[in-house]
């Protein structure tokens, strides 16, 4: 990836970012704002059998797999871990299990090397991804994360050089990565249901089905667990449908998905006067929301920002890009630094 030519304030470090917190054991370089290296070790195939994620496997293969990441992120990256300026691990929030194999990995690498820590929060990874990108946009934006535990909207300011979240509207219930994954097992397809359920859309028509948008216009806090249940009368009613069937009813269900996250994304703009929108978390990689968030923002005239996929679902670099602020703004953890599954932003 090229140098962005807008994150100044992302320069003169080398970070080691460290991210356990779900089922992607990641490690990545990146330094003075530039992607040297972004390994993951997905456990997709782990949990797939049992059609999520099982915290205890969850914890067990990040044991196994940690080290062996974060010295192939070195290796790519052509440093050693005395070339690191500090590292950064996401402290929470996520499975208590799972994070804790990242942070104590952590504190041992930079205890033995003498390097500063940085605690992320899991959110700020996935709200400073776009600051690796060519087109980062400078704070205040509004930033909607989406992933398989959350769905918020967030103000980000940067006053004096420190970022402060602002939360503006979150779900009430389910995420929406939580909605395509249960979607997803009611049909009968495999995890993570979101990549499964956009693949089947391809060839589907969104329009077959009229699935609830819950909240629409109402304020920008959402709710997915009406739909889901919507889905499933269907399925009870009409049976698990294959073929064509099945296209129009994935097209039609993540139209409803999208529709009101890209809706309440725009309204969180307009209500904060701000014209710059940044999407991110796994829920991002999806390419029918990457594309009506931009053309609804684009009638609107914000401009939207999405992270490449790669960066849009769990990885170090983005712990990288927010530990790097975090280095910056002077913050440091003690080697007492615990994890925390319910860490607040
Ligand atoms: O950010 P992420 O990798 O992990 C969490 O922090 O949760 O997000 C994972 C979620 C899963 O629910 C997965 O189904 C969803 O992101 N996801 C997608 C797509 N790729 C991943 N949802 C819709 N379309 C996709 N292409
Ligand atoms: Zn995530």
């Amino acid at each position: 990836m090229t140098r962005p030519a807008a994150a100044g304030y992302l320069r003169r470090v080398t970070v080691l970012g460290i991210e356990t917190s779900c089922d992607e054991t990641a490690a990545a370089v990146v330094a003075d704002g530039e992607v040297r290296s972004n390994v993951i070790a997905s456990q997709i195939e782990v949990h797939r059998r049992w059609g999520g994620v099982v915290p205890e496997l969850a914890s067990r293969n990040h044991l196994v797999q940690l080290l062996p990441v974060v010295d192939e992120a070195l290796r790519q990256a052509g440093v050693a871990l005395s070339g690191i300026d500090g590292i950064a691990v996401t402290a929470g929030p996520g499975l208590a299990g799972a994070l804790l194999v990242g942070v104590q990995a952590a504190k041992g690498l930079a205890w033995s090397a003498g390097l500063p820590l940085v605690a992320v929060h899991h959110l700020a990874g996935h709200l400073h991804a776009i600051r690796l990108t060519a087109e980062a946009p400078a704070p205040p934006f509004v930033g909607l994360v989406v992933s398989g535990g959350h769905t918020s909207l967030y103000r980000v300011d940067a006053p004096a050089g420190r970022t402060r979240y602002d939360l503006l509207g979150a779900t009430l219930d389910d995420a929406a990565g939580e909605a395509f994954d249960k979607a997803a097992k009611l049909l009968g397809l495999p995890y993570p249901g979101g990549v499964e359920i956009e693949r089947i859309a391809e060839g589907g028509d969104p329009a077959a089905h009229r699935f609830p948008r819950a909240l629409a216009g109402k304020g920008i806090d959402f709710s997915f667990s009406g739909l889901k249940t919507a889905l499933r009368l269907h399925v009870q009613r009409a049976g698990r449908p294959e073929g064509r069937a099945l296209a129009d009813l994935c097209a039609s269900y993540q139209e409803a998905i999208v529709d009101v996250l890209a809706q309440k994304a725009i309204a969180a703009c307009a209500r904060e006067r701000i014209g710059r929108l940044v999407l991110c978390g796994g829920v991002a990689a999806n390419r029918r929301l990457r594309a009506e968030a931009t053309a609804r923002g684009r009638e609107a005239g914000i401009a939207t920002f999405v992270p490449p996929p790669v960066l849009c679902t769990d990885n170090g670099a983005m712990i990288a890009a927010a530990g790097t602020l975090a280095f910056q703004a002077g913050e440091r953890a003690g080697l007492d630094l615990a994890a925390d599954p319910a860490m607040r932003l």
